[in-house]
């Protein structure tokens, strides 16, 4: 989730425009009240949506936006004031802004180079400790192909064995810290981070040297597993392990398999399972999906039946986020995890290992058996059906309440009305209740609870009411993916509009905050003639943004080479955009007319023009459209 993401989840914009003094009545699904903006208050002009969580003045502002921008005109701040206020309201850390620069990426090819070395020196001692092979051999079933393909080694023994080595061979001590290969204590003593440990080397995604995961020998050392520190290039929440052998395979079945363990990887990649990655004993990011979206968007979780059963299922329902992220756990939050999965429209499925075993185990047993697994995972919200499920009394009225009472509020966060159609039915089916008696326990939940007036105290539910993806959104992702990569595009797609009888792009037309940023950065780079447009523009990324712009630039790596083509999809695209946004504006208008007219006032007039406005915009837009398709066959 991206960091705008995970505020605007955690902060309900009808708390926060009642805050700013807006007197907001329920309307529907939405509020409507007085814009703070402009001062002519005849008409409650002001919408907010609470599920897509933006606002629009049908007034004479005419302006709308999400929380963000909000705050930015209500206080005249711009967009770096808001994300810090409004982070500080959610408390949601902001992530420092750190681009690699290139004396930067000298240091980190420094370390790299350093644990490269390190990799050697740890194999070494492993190939002179034949009780450690023995153990990888005998007890982990690993075969000598393996050990040398994942580059195994062992620590030994002793305190200064990897500092002795490297500071004889021209490396500094401060050197061998920042690799993360030595520790200091309080005194400020440096010593080897890594004794008597089995080595397991990790890479990013490109196979550059990145740290070290560390499994214990001794079954009485703790902890079981050391990694590296966090370092600029050892980032926990960034990586994958096994990623770099495994991109490729992945990209080959369109499916990749999370697993808990780095020897589970080590062991399924042996039995041929080659699309298998791990995180390192952190709940799943955001990052880790996106980056594996690179890949595939068929992502499968095999989780050992404990984490992925009752206990956690509950944990993961109710515990906050953060609350996850704890060492030696992978975690499963079903929430966030659904989130993710809508936001990056990937499909996430999980497939639970039967008779407590590790994924190591299972292809040690019998191969096919882990294909079949696999091929078996379920989708999330099944999953959390069949887990709460398992082992209760179903036919138990209470047992039934509980379990609908946990799903319910799953099924109600999805964005596609089909999807909370089907898993309304299963559950209905599983419960063997009437799939109305679903649709009238909902009342309880907290969709409606929301429309309570909203002068009330801000709920705790308040912030976990899901920001739904914006119809138009993938439209927008296409349209922002091509200028990103291609920002000089953007003068031809304006002319191209003119042509057309329409306004030239411009950050309104964005609904979503991260594609207006980098909207606003696309045109500051076309308007400068200092760098190169798309590297002005990585330049200019935000830390936020950094995750959002590696997936644009996947999404956009085969772009139609013929630029005719490739720009009359653009103008496509901003055409659909402006008609999804005038098709929803005038739904609303309407809505709003028809209040009025049934309460009697006058007001139903005066929005009469706005409708007129918009359905005229929708003419226009359609008519581009045509014209574009005629012109195809002249
Ligand atoms: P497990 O305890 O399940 O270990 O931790 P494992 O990988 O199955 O190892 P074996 O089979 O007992 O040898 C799963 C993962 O969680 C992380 C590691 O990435 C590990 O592979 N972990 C676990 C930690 O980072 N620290 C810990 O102390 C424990
Ligand atoms: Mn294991």
């Amino acid at each position: 989730m991206s960091v705008t993401d995970e505020i605007k989840a955690k902060i309900d914009i009808v708390d926060l425009v009642s805050e700013a003094g807006v007197k907001l009545r329920h309307a529907g699904r939405n509020y409507t009240g007085f814009c703070p903006f402009h001062v002519n208050k005849h008409t409650p002009a002001f919408v907010v949506w609470p599920e897509t969580g933006t606002w629009r003045c049908f007034g004479e502002c005419n302006e709308g936006g999400d929380i963000f921008k909000f705050v930015m005109k209500k206080e005249g701040i711009d967009f770096k004031e808001a994300l810090q206020k409004l982070a500080a309201r959610a408390g949601v850390e902001l992530p420092a802004y750190r681009p690699e620069k290139p004396e930067q990426k000298e240091t980190y090819d420094r370390l790299r180079k350093l644990l490269e070395d390190a990799l050697i020196f740890y194999r070494s001692h492993l190939l002179n400790h034949a009780d450690i092979l023995t153990y990888l051999h005998e007890k982990r079933g690993l075969n000598d192909a393996t050990i040398e393909t994942f580059g195994l080694g062992y620590a030994p023994q002793g305190f200064d064995n990897a500092l002795q080595h490297f500071t004889q061979r021209g490396y500094s001590e401060q050197d061998l810290v920042d690799a993360g290969l030595l520790s200091e204590n309080e005194s400020g003593k440096r010593f080897d981070r890594f004794r008597h440990r089995i080595m397991i080397p990790i890479r990013d995604d490109q196979g550059r040297m990145a740290g070290f995961g560390a499994r214990i020998v001794d079954p009485d050392d703790i902890p079981k597993f050391l990694n590296s520190p966090e370092t600029p290039i050892f980032s926990k929440g960034r990586l994958l392990y096994g990623l770099d052998r495994a991109r490729k395979p992945i990209r080959a079945a369109d499916q990749a398999v999370i697993v808990e363990g780095y020897l589970d990887v080590i062991a399924l990649h042996q039995a041929g399972y080659e699309n298998v990655v791990s995180p390192m004993g952190t709940a799943l990011t955001e990052d880790q999906l996106r980056l594996l979206k690179k890949f595939t968007r068929r992502i499968v979780l095999a989780l050992d039946p404990d984490t992925a059963g009752q206990k956690a299922v509950l944990r993961g329902l109710e515990a906050a986020r953060s609350a996850m992220d704890r060492e030696g756990e992978l975690g499963f939050d079903a929430r966030g995890l659904l989130r993710n999965e809508a936001r990056l429209q990937a499909d996430l499925r999980v497939a639970s290992m039967p008779d407590d075993l590790d994924p190591d185990e299972i292809v040690a047993r019998d191969k096919d058996e882990w294909k079949r697994l696999i091929e078996n995972a379920k989708p999330i919200v099944t999953h959390v059906m069949d887990a709460l499920a398992a082992g209760r009394d179903l036919k138990d009225a209470k047992v039934k309440n509980q379990i609908a009472a946990q799903v319910l509020p799953l099924i109600e966060d999805l964005p596609n009305a089909m999807e909370r159609d089907t898993y309304r039915q299963q559950l209905a089916r599983l419960l063997r209740v009437d799939e109305r008696a679903l649709i009238g326990a909902q009342a309880q939940g907290p969709r409606v609870r929301r429309a309570r007036p909203v002068e009330r105290k801000p709920a705790r539910e308040s912030a976990q009411v899901a920001v739904r993806t914006p119809s138009g959104q993938k439209v927008e992702g296409y349209v922002i993916s091509v200028l990103f990569r291609r920002p000089e595009l953007l003068y031809r797609l304006d002319r191209l509009l003119q042509q057309y009888g329409l306004l030239p792009l411009e950050t309104e037309d964005f609904e979503y905050t991260d594609y207006q940023m980098l909207f606003g950065l696309i045109r500051q780079a076309v308007e400068q003639d200092q760098a190169e447009h798309h590297e002005f523009v990585v330049d200019a990324l935000p830390e936020s943004l950094r995750g959002l712009s590696r997936e644009l630039m996947t999404q956009s790596e085969q772009l139609d080479p013929v630029e005719e083509k490739l720009l009359e999809e653009l103008l496509r695209g901003v055409i659909k955009m402006r008609r999804v946004a005038a098709g929803e504006n005038l739904n609303q208008l309407r809505f709003l007319q028809e209040e009025a007219h049934q309460a009697g006032d006058l007001r139903a007039a005066s929005y009469q023009d706005l409708v007129l406005q918009h359905t005229k915009l929708l003419r226009d837009l359609d008519q581009a459209n045509q014209r574009i398709s005629l012109k195809r066959f002249q």
